[in-house]
């Protein structure tokens, strides 16, 4: 017999994007690496996704070097009132995005007025569409001449962060709440640090440890000067957080999993320490843990990039939230389905997750579906189709999957059956 879960009045519900995989037309240090790179991701496609299952419906595109620069990307810079019209049809009453960095400080110190102006306007829309904005400040992609000076690594990175925070907060803090100063900083930490896969490119302990503390650095300082200039503010970052087992009773697998989550999802809260009004977070990865390292899950569901698909992971994420007696918010959760066959049901298991922690006393106040539109996915480039709604990439056409609907059932009953 299932039973009937009722969100709370006000929860957010809605989906994410950010600036550099939708908006086009942008000039930063990833427009840089992409065409630099092009050719080789285009190469090595096969060895990193030859083993999928639908291989041989993506290769056309994984082989294509277009595929791998982000260009127009979905044209939403100018499109974002088309596609917050379709948000709203959707029953959505908040939507996260973030500012692209390099537009609004093309130069160092120097900002640029018509483009604070076109996201004032995103924001405006975004309110008369009855949608709650939720803006995040970095998501991961650097202006030129901060990239040139060294990007995360400059020695004053947190005081250029703080001065750009400070500035989007006085210019837009009277329309927007909620903000979000970093996404995911351990994924480029692992990425672009330690693995060496994203740009800069860099392998070393060393500057992994120093990403770290630029990093929480500049999340402190962007989260004290937002509370400066916007009294009335939220602010948190955007967490990745991985849900870890141990692949057998064994203590040496349970120990690797305490290593595990401590690198992976503790470390970078231990050092920001208090600086958190709710805390965000962002699931897509469960692994078990066989000492010393994490192995494939025996759960065969997985999505078109060979993630395993386990919403259930997200329940226990929350609970352990929970603890700290702040509100959360789950501000990206999704998968690259181009065939909307899963989307639906992941949709509706994740929000059982949510539903089931929220039950047990978990303050959970929203959920963000990653993506409202399918969109550049960094070093994979476009075949990925994370999308509530199909993007045509030669005509830039919008089409609704029909996930997206049994999505907005749920809101609009506010409501779920659980099992
Ligand atoms: C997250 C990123 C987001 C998107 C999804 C699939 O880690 O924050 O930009 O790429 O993964």
């Amino acid at each position: 017999m299932s039973t009937r879960f009722e969100f709370p009045k006000g929860f957010l519900w809605g989906a994410a994007t950010s600036a550099h995989q939708v908006e086009g037309g942008n000039r930063n240090d990833w427009t840089e690496w992409e065409k630099a790179n092009a050719t080789r991701l285009a190469g090595e496609a096969k060895s990193h996704f030859g083993h999928l299952p639908n291989w041989q419906d993506i290769r056309g595109e994984a082989e294509d070097p277009e595929n791998y620069i982000s260009e127009k990307a979905c044209d939403h810079y100018h499109r974002f009132r088309e596609d917050f019209d379709i948000a709203k049809s959707l029953g959505h009453n908040a939507h996260r995005f973030s500012i692209e960095w390099s537009r609004v400080e093309p130069g160092e110190g120097k900002f640029d007025e018509a483009e604070i102006e076109h996201y004032r306007r995103v924001i405006h829309a975004l309110r008369e569409c009855g949608m709650e904005p939720f803006v995040t400040l970095w998501h991961w992609t650097l202006p030129l001449w901060l990239r040139d000076r060294g990007g995360v690594l400059a020695s004053d990175f947190a005081e250029r962060f703080a001065q750009y925070a400070e500035r989007m907060g006085k210019e837009l803090g009277s329309d927007v709440r909620f903000w979000m100063t970093l996404n995911e900083p351990t994924s480029v930490i692992a990425n672009g640090y330690h693995r060496g896969v994203w740009p800069p490119q860099i392998r070393s302990f060393g500057k992994v440890r120093r990403a770290y503390r630029a990093l929480a650095e500049a999340h402190r300082q962007g989260y004290r000067v937002l509370h400066e200039v916007v009294p009335e503010a939220e602010v948190g970052f955007g967490n990745i957080l991985l849900f870890l087992e141990p692949a057998s009773a064994s203590p040496l697998d349970h120990l690797a999993v305490r290593l595990w989550e401590h690198w992976a999802n503790e470390r970078f809260l231990k050092i920001i320490g208090d600086t958190n009004d709710y805390y965000a977070l962002q699931y897509y990865f469960h692994f078990r843990v066989a000492f010393p390292r994490r192995i494939r899950n025996l759960n065969e569901r997985v999505s078109d990039l060979g993630w395993e698909l386990y919403p259930e992971g997200l329940y226990h994420l929350i609970k352990r939230f929970q603890k700290f007696g702040k509100p959360i918010y789950i501000t990206e959760n999704g998968l690259a389905d181009a065939a909307d066959r899963q989307r639906a049901r992941f949709i509706q298991k994740s929000l059982e997750a949510v539903a089931r922690a929220r039950k047990e006393g978990a303050d959970i106040r929203g959920y963000f579906h990653w993506s409202l539109l399918d969109n550049f996915e960094w070093d994979k480039g476009f075949w990925p189709r994370f999308g509530l709604v199909e993007v045509d990439y030669k005509t830039l056409e919008r089409k609704i999957r029909p996930s997206a609907w049994e999505y907005k059932k749920i809101i609009d009953a506010n409501a779920i059956e659980l099992p």
